[in-house]
């Protein structure tokens, strides 16, 4: 290749609920096509950020940040920023799902459900954009959302994660048009299921459930949705605004 469209060498890369499962495995994957990397977590992410920098040999910052506190997000930016440099690339990620029938879910656990995966991913997403545009740079944005945006998946009950990780899919494409004449790419990906502490913490006889109803017989390995990010957040997507990609082992189409 006379030019390599998907290397990320120069970018920093800011990643939200980095500290593992999807956002971990992706941030050693972006470092890996050259990018630095600052973790965002609400658990500390120091140690995983000086692990992805000792393997990959690029320059890594882990900062404690809820993102539900815009406050904190947007200090937690200037913060990363001062760290690195500057901030380029934004895989915004952290999320949380719980398991509750629609008649017996509480308000709090609604609200927690609804504050973490689209308010806390609009604070991230806001705050990133404000700063692209207060330092006269052009950037790109990947949301998380989930297959979950699009299906109904059964036995399990999360009214509520589904429809957050819907708001996640339109938020995506709202934030695409809104951004689109200041250089700011804004696209998804939607995950089937993965390994994660997120998944594993389920009883084995559901996953077993889930295995049967996907195509491809298996859960995903979390670096298998980094290509999709990589190509996102990279120069070989550079038409390519609004878009949801589907990682899921072929289970939307179902
Ligand atoms: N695992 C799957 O099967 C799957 C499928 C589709 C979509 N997703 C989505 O992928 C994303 C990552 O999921 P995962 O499986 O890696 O989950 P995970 O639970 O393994 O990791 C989530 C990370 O987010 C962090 N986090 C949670 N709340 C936060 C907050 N308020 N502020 C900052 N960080 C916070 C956690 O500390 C954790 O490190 C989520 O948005 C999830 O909804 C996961």
């Amino acid at each position: 290749m006379k030019k390599d469209l998907f290397s990320l060498q120069n970018k920093v890369a800011v990643v939200t609920g980095g500290n593992r499962g999807i956002g971990k495995a992706v941030a050693g994957c972006l470092a890996d096509a050259g990018a630095d990397i600052v973790l965002l977590d609400l658990a500390d992410p120091s140690e995983t950020a000086a692990e992805i920098a000792r393997e990959y040999g690029i320059r890594t910052c882990g900062l404690v940040c809820d993102v539900t506190d815009p406050q904190q997000v947007q200090a937690c930016l200037e913060k990363g920023a001062e760290t690195m440099g500057t901030l380029d690339l934004l895989f915004n990620n952290a999320g949380i799902c719980i398991h509750t029938n629609c008649l017996k879910v509480s308000p709090e656990e609604w609200r927690k459900v609804m504050n973490v995966n689209v308010s806390g991913m609009f604070f991230v997403a806001q705050a990133f954009a404000r700063w692209l545009l207060d330092h006269h740079k052009t950037g790109n944005i990947v949301n998380t959302a989930s297959m979950s945006a699009q299906k109904v998946l059964i036995p399990q009950q999360m009214t509520s994660y589904n429809a957050s990780k819907a708001a996640v899919w339109q938020m995506t494409r709202s934030l695409a048009i809104e951004l689109a004449e200041s250089g700011i790419r804004v696209n998804s990906i939607a995950p089937g299921y993965i390994c994660t502490e997120m998944t594993s913490t389920v009883p084995e006889e559901l996953q077993k459930t889930w295995i049967r109803s996907i195509p491809f017989k298996r859960m995903a390995d979390p670096s298998e949705l980094a290509g999709a990010v990589i190509y996102l957040l990279s120069d070989a997507s550079t038409y390519t605004t609004g878009a949801c990609i589907n990682i899921d082992g072929g289970i939307t189409c179902l």
